[in-house]
């Protein structure tokens, strides 16, 4: 392309050599980990201090770091119980085996989010099935009901980027399916649907706390649910001694179970950080507000009609182009601009949130050599996976632009960011 002469209507482009919009780096991706502070401090040296950096010793076992950080959930979530773990993906791991999925089932997910949602299924020995996103950039519960079969025991919803599900549809189509909801809010926690928290709707919510996620203790995750069977199933698999210490009484037969203990060290460090939430989400929530509706109107870009309402956290900003080219030109042209911007899917690049990329299920192979769980099927079809399992996911992240969004984003970056989109639209439409 050529580069604009200066004195044209259109600004010269930093990407041809014009003035960026701006030099001063953009926000982080991080949110929780930002806001580490002299809290967190005390609270880890107070552990060791303490010389109790393991959960489970039977005396003061209500007291400890992993127990409170459990109550702290309950709490928030507003559910029955939780269970701290290791990671969202042994979250994951365990709300399956809890909901009883297992060799011959079918597990619905969808087709955009973190390869660990499919290996999780495929773990349980269950076959992942693929569905369609919508523009919300979550499970479309119109395909989700055309990938039902008599063998689908449960779907795991994910809020993906911080955008919440459309939980009601989802949840009567499961009920009247008979099929076990896991709600992933790995990349939502704190979110809400029409006034509930996510993670409270479905049988059993799984978060994450790695340091991506809106709070976090580096590595860890959470499950919460108000059933005391499911929890209890839970607190077997993650693990296999549980039933020791923590049942009153035990409502479940024994099964052999992992180790996805989180550490009293980890707990130290999350306590305290749910309390920071809502000023974090708040301050995010607002700024995407502002960006969706000054940004709306646009030409070139478009916005789904959740993003900026009560279903997103605001975490990151993302609009869809017209196709794959103008993405990947507006994503370099931003990038240039001094706004990092990424290209949702780009069919150069090996990102782990979209199907296509989960190599392992594409290809149906197993850690062994062999294809379980698709060569244990009990039906006949045979399952495969390819760019027209879920065609409209691809056509729709491949159009999609992407910016990171913290809680440290001010109105000077906001009106950045709408000049600079204004700046590469106009270039666009010359
Ligand atoms: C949607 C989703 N599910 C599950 C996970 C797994 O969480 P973890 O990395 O804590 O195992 C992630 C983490 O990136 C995620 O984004």
């Amino acid at each position: 392309m050529e580069i604009l002469a200066r004195g044209d209507f259109v600004e010269e482009l930093a990407l041809y050599g014009g003035t960026p919009v701006r030099t001063e780096p953009w926000v982080s991706k991080y949110l929780g980990s930002e806001e580490l502070g002299p809290e967190e401090k005390d609270r880890v040296l107070n552990v060791l201090e303490k010389k109790r950096i393991f959960r489970y010793f039977p005396q003061g076992l209500e007291q400890s770091e992993t127990s409170l950080l459990e109550q702290e959930y309950k709490e928030f979530i507003g559910t029955n119980h939780a269970l701290a773990v290791n990671s969202g993906t042994s979250a994951l791991i365990c709300a399956l085996i809890a909901s009883g999925v297992g060799p011959g089932d079918e597990v619905i997910i969808p087709a955009y989010t973190w390869v660990a949602t499919a290996a999780a299924v495929a773990i349980v020995g269950a076959i992942p099935i693929l569905a369609e996103i919508d523009d919300s950039l979550t499970i479309d519960p119109t395909d989700l009901i055309k990938r039902i079969t008599p063998r689908t025991k449960a779907v795991i919803v994910v809020h993906m980027r911080g955008i919440s599900a459309d939980m009601d549809p989802i949840m009567s189509i499961a009920s009247k399916h008979n099929i076990m909801v896991i709600e992933d809010a790995a990349q939502s926690n704190g979110g809400t649907y029409k006034g509930r928290m996510l993670g409270s709707i479905g049988h059993l919510g799984c978060f994450s706390l790695q340091q991506s996620k809106v709070i976090t203790t580096g590595e860890g995750g959470m499950i919460v649910t108000n059933s005391e069977e499911l929890w209890q199933r839970a607190v077997l698999y993650h693990d296999g001694a549980g039933y020791q210490f923590r049942f009153i009484e035990r409502k479940i037969p024994a099964f052999p179970g992992q180790n996805y203990r989180l550490t009293e060290l980890q707990a130290a460090l999350s306590l305290g950080q749910l309390k920071r939430m809502p000023a974090i989400l708040g301050h995010t929530k607002k700024t995407k507000k502002d960006l969706v509706e000054l940004l709306r109107a646009r030409n070139n870009i478009t916005f789904s009609s959740v993003f900026g309402t009560e279903r997103d956290l605001g975490i990151s900003l993302i609009f869809y182009t017209s196709n794959q080219e103008q993405a990947r030109f507006m994503t370099k042209a931003l990038s240039a601009e001094g706004i990092p911007t990424f290209q949702v899917y780009d069919s150069n690049s090996n990102d782990q949130h979209i199907y296509l990329n989960w190599e392992f299920l594409m290809r149906k192979q197993d850690p062994w050599g062999g294809s379980l769980p698709w060569n244990n099927n009990p039906s006949q079809d045979i399952i495969e996976y390819n760019e027209k399992t879920c065609p409209k996911t691809v056509e729709l992240l491949s159009r999609a632009v992407q910016i990171h969004l913290n809680h440290f984003v001010t109105k000077e970056d906001v009106k950045d960011v709408i000049f600079a989109v204004d700046k590469v639209s106009a270039f666009l439409e010359r």
